[in-house]
């Protein structure tokens, strides 16, 4: 199966100028591989810019999403952005728990479910983000950890949530590390996710992801991965020589 992209943009780039400039790369990377799927999440200013900018592709194979929400839908709550209007601003995907957004909110397991059905609630495609936080080794896999990330964050689902899914293991310390994991731990922890999300009923309508430090030169063994569904890319997803060279490799390796 082709692998889906996530280009996760962080706090970059710094002007509208140089975000339009690299949404148009984006796009010419897309039109140019409609076998690809790719999803850019833009730091929340320039979400309705880029949703104007999308618009005017009729891409089918390109969208958009939030790096974070709100866990309301809307009230008094200074500085967060509700699943509405992410929804309103051409959004379809989110990403829920990033290591870095835990850290900097120091959110809890709750609070992330939390955001997890404000998404449901509101229509959008959820990466729900796991990975060791405490462990920082890089053979050690903090199993408990896990699976405490996964069950409390998916509990109450709604019994009739039948939507696209994704969970995305990016372990702290590969994260802009220049460090990926090996495959065989990816193996291992896809598979431990998916008995995870089946304890739950879940293991056929989510998609597994792996996160950090996938670039131009680690795809070509990543690409060997089978259990995992996509990557979640952060810093080659702001060059496009190394997104376009990973795209070529996802294409026609997989
Ligand atoms: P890097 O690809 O820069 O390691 O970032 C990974 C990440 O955090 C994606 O969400």
């Amino acid at each position: 199966m082709l692998k889906k992209l996530f280009f996760n943009w962080k706090m970059n780039p710094v002007s509208l100028q140089e975000t339009r400039n690299l949404f148009s790369q984006v796009i010419l990377a897309a039109n140019n591989q409609p076998t690809v799927d790719l999803v850019v999440f833009p730091p929340y200013v320039y979400l309705s810019e880029l949703s104007q900018q999308l618009q005017t592709t009729r891409l089918a194979n390109l969208s958009i999403g939030a790096q974070d929400i709100a866990s309301q839908a809307f009230g008094a709550y200074t500085s967060q952005i509700s699943g509405p209007m992410l929804k309103d601003f051409g959004c379809q995907y989110v990403l829920i728990g990033h290591s870095e957004t835990r850290e900097a909110y120091k959110l809890s397991n709750q609070q992330i479910n939390q955001k997890l059905l404000q998404s449901l609630e509101s229509g959008l495609i959820p990466i729900l983000c796991v990975g060791h936080q405490t462990d920082k080794t890089i053979t050690e896999i903090n199993y408990p950890e896990l699976a405490e990330q996964v069950t409390v964050a998916l509990q109450n689902l709604p019994t009739e949530f039948k939507t696209e899914f994704y969970l995305a293991y990016e372990p702290v310390w590969a994260i802009g590390t220049g460090k990926t994991a090996t495959n065989q731990i990816i193996e291992e922890v896809s598979q431990f996710l998916k008995q995870e999300l089946a304890k739950l009923s879940l293991a056929n309508q989510v998609g597994i992801l792996y996160g950090g430090s996938v670039d131009d030169v680690s795809i070509q063994e990543l690409v060997k991965l089978r259990q995992v569904d996509g990557f979640l890319i952060g810093g080659a997803s702001l060059k496009p020589e190394k997104f376009n060279k990973i795209i070529e490799i996802v294409t026609t390796q997989t």
